[in-house]
């Protein structure tokens, strides 16, 4: 037997309307900031993300799906989405399009990672991304987006997270800061973080060594480096964040795994799935567009992993409304009745109400349980009383009458339902 490659997932059709709820109510909350979905290709030149998401990252440096093409080029599977619509605004000249742009999509990404609960190989992401605007109102808008988009979801023990990374600026000095911290630790830490020590010492907080760990937790923070704007920035963004009665904690110690981020950086975090405590994040990156060679745009968003949200909702128990049962199984007691029934799916069909009908040659009795199984709303039986009669005999599954409707008045009888 050939098996589902280690860290993916199958999402079968008894679950799958758990995935269309959740989608639906993305698109739903996105569209209602006016946010239109932007669909980009599952892979891209290898260099989108080395230079878009950052060479010291572990995401480019241990996770990416990178492979040749028969054409000799290098090829990755998108580990995230954000750096595939970067390319695609640029390429597609959307700049000279009215700002803000707003995008939303829903898209798969992959990540070499070694899986657990919640953390996959291949993984769904929804995210949105808003470029042009430099203000806190932006940051806010998107950071109230992710938080009514749970809130819609029925959540309710997650709790964001904010904080501020500074501007290039401020990082400078932040960066010598750091590097004086960590200079007498350097023999004691990983290799890895070795290297992040000159090239982004930023990246060594986010460390997952035990052994530099105990160096991390007492390292400088950001947020006691920002520059005058920046500190205004974030206390811009707190300040419209309060007037939209949205709930946070500042958390000095978010520096977020990508490297593009630049002032504001937030996380949606809970206990209520165990391992993964991020659900989410997102933050502002008002650097990256220039460094794929457009000309500088601000730019904030965020990504949220479907399954990560999946494992907390249901640890949450919150509703998921079950949609895509048949309204309508037709049963035939015999062969004419079962040609009849046939005909007559096709016709609810056409008035849209969906409906089956027996393709196995099965009894009467085994058909009504099958019916039973599929959590079928109505039975339409039909013998031979029926047949001559030209009408149907409906069972509500959820009650226990039993009506004769006419074969002309199914579809409306069923659809009044
Ligand atoms: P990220 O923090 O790398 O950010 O990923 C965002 C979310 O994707 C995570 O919080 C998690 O829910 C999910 N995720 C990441 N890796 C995995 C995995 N291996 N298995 C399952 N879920 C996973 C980004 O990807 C940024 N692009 C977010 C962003 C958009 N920032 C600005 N715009």
């Amino acid at each position: 037997m050939i098996n589902i490659p280690k860290g993916c997932k199958d999402v079968l059709p008894a679950q799958s309307y758990k995935w269309q709820y959740i989608e639906r109510v993305a698109r739903e909350t996105a569209a209602s900031y006016g946010f239109r979905e932007i669909r980009t290709p599952v892979f891209e030149h290898t260099e989108l993300f080395s230079r878009g998401v950052g060479e010291t990252t572990d995401v480019v440096t241990k996770e990416m799906y990178t492979f040749l093409d028969k054409g000799g080029r290098s090829i990755t599977l998108r580990p995230e989405g954000t750096a595939g619509v970067a390319r695609a605004f640029i390429e597609n000249g959307l700049a000279s399009e009215a700002m803000p742009f707003k995008a939303y999509y829903l898209c798969s990404a992959y990540r070499y990672e070694r899986p657990q609960a919640g953390r996959l190989r291949e993984f769904h992401q929804f995210g949105a991304e808003l470029y042009g605007a430099d203000g806190p109102a932006a940051d806010a808008e998107v950071i109230t987006l992710v938080d009514r988009f749970l809130k819609n979801l029925g959540l309710k023990k997650v709790s964001l997270h904010i904080n501020s990374i500074g501007c290039p600026t401020c990082r400078a000095a932040y960066h010598e800061a750091l590097k004086e911290y960590f200079r007498p630790h350097l023999s004691e830490m990983c290799e890895d973080c070795n290297a992040r020590f000159e090239k982004n010492p930023m990246r060594i907080i986010d460390c997952k060594n035990e052994g530099c760990k105990k160096f991390t937790a007492h390292a400088p923070r950001a947020i006691d480096y920002l520059c005058e704007d920046c500190r205004a920035h974030f206390e811009g963004v707190k300040a419209y964040l309060d007037g939209a009665g949205v709930d946070y904690s500042v958390d000095p110690s978010i520096v977020r795994g990508l490297d593009y981020y630049t002032r504001t950086v937030f996380e949606f975090v809970t206990d209520a799935a165990g391992a993964q405590g991020t659900l989410l994040g997102g933050g502002r990156y008002d650097g990256l567009l220039s460094q794929l060679g457009a000309k500088p745009l601000p730019a904030v968003g965020f990504g949220v992993g479907l399954e990560r949200l999946l494992m907390v909702m249901e640890a949450e128990g919150a509703p998921m409304p079950e949609t895509g049962r048949v309204v309508c199984y037709l049963a035939g007691m015999d062969e004419a009745a079962k040609r009849r029934a046939f005909l007559l799916a096709e016709e609810l069909r056409t008035a849209g109400v969906s409906s089956e009908c027996d393709l196995m040659q099965r009894s009467l009795k085994a058909q009504m349980k099958y019916a039973d199984k599929l959590g079928a709303r109505f039975v339409a039986v039909i013998g031979e009383e029926e047949l001559a009669g030209g009408f149907a005999t409906v069972k509500d599954m959820l009650g226990s009458s039993s009506e004769r409707v006419n074969f002309n008045d199914l579809a409306q009888y069923l659809s009044k339902r």
